[in-house]
């Protein structure tokens, strides 16, 4: 996927699934995120991404329990969607971080589709995400990925949703099947004098 998200300049940014070497990548990746968006992923305010999700990617994954997708740019992670396995595999949760300067791209949403398209492949029928009451923009993007969305309860003060996915033998996507997914959106201006809908204009909805 190509996505020109940059004020001034055009980034590349592809999609593909996660690689073992991401876990070090990541740990240089949290310069994309601000404090917010990090705090929105992982329920408290940090400035990187925590040793404790690297070290629980890596033992998750190990374990066939857990796999992403990759938003790469420039040599950098700057984005992914993550499944990881219930108690019972045929359920997995599911996550997305985007980096600040990145969104409004439809890349979360993107993002979250392929990520379903990998757990279906692994036999997992039901997807879960928890959202914050006050996150828009996550509940946004994941009713953009899933029109058959169900929100399922309200507890904490986050949203509990569920989707169902086809039992159907899956078979996934280009990204499933470890190629590039490239779109190439117009250039956006930064991001005080534009709305966010003008951001999405150009996107190509190829994928
Ligand atoms: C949630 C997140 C991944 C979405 O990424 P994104 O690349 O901006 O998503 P998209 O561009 O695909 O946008 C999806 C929808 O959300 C909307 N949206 C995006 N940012 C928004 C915002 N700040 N406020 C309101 N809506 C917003 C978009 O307009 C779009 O809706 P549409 O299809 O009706 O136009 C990103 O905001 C993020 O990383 N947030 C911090 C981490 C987080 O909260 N993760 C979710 C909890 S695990």
């Amino acid at each position: 996927m190509t996505v020109m998200a940059s004020t001034t300049t055009a980034d590349t940014v592809r999609l593909r699934p996660w690689r073992s070497g991401d876990v070090d990548e990541l740990a240089r990746a949290a310069a994309h995120f601000s404090p917010n968006a990090l705090a929105a992923r992982f329920g408290a305010a940090s400035t990187t991404i925590p040793d404790w999700y690297r070290a629980h990617i890596v033992e998750a994954r190990a374990r066939g329990r857990w796999n992403a997708c990759v938003a790469h740019s420039g040599g950098h992670i700057v984005g992914w969607a993550e499944y990881g396995l219930d108690a019972d595999p045929g359920h997995a949760d599911i996550a997305a971080l985007v980096g600040d300067r990145y969104r409004g791209n439809g890349l979360g949403t993107r993002l979250i589709k392929h990520v379903a398209a990998l757990a279906r492949s692994v036999g997992v029928h039901v997807l879960h995400a928890q959202i914050r009451v006050d996150n828009h923009a996550a509940r946004k993007a994941l009713y953009a990925a899933f029109p058959n969305l169900r929100q399922t309860e309200l507890q904490d003060g986050q949203w509990h949703y569920a989707v169902d996915l086809p039992r159907a033998p899956n078979r996934p996507g280009p990204i499933g099947r470890g190629r590039p997914d490239d779109v190439t959106p117009a250039p956006r201006p930064p991001s005080s004098s534009r709305s966010r809908r003008g951001t999405r204009r150009g996107v190509d909805a190829s994928s």
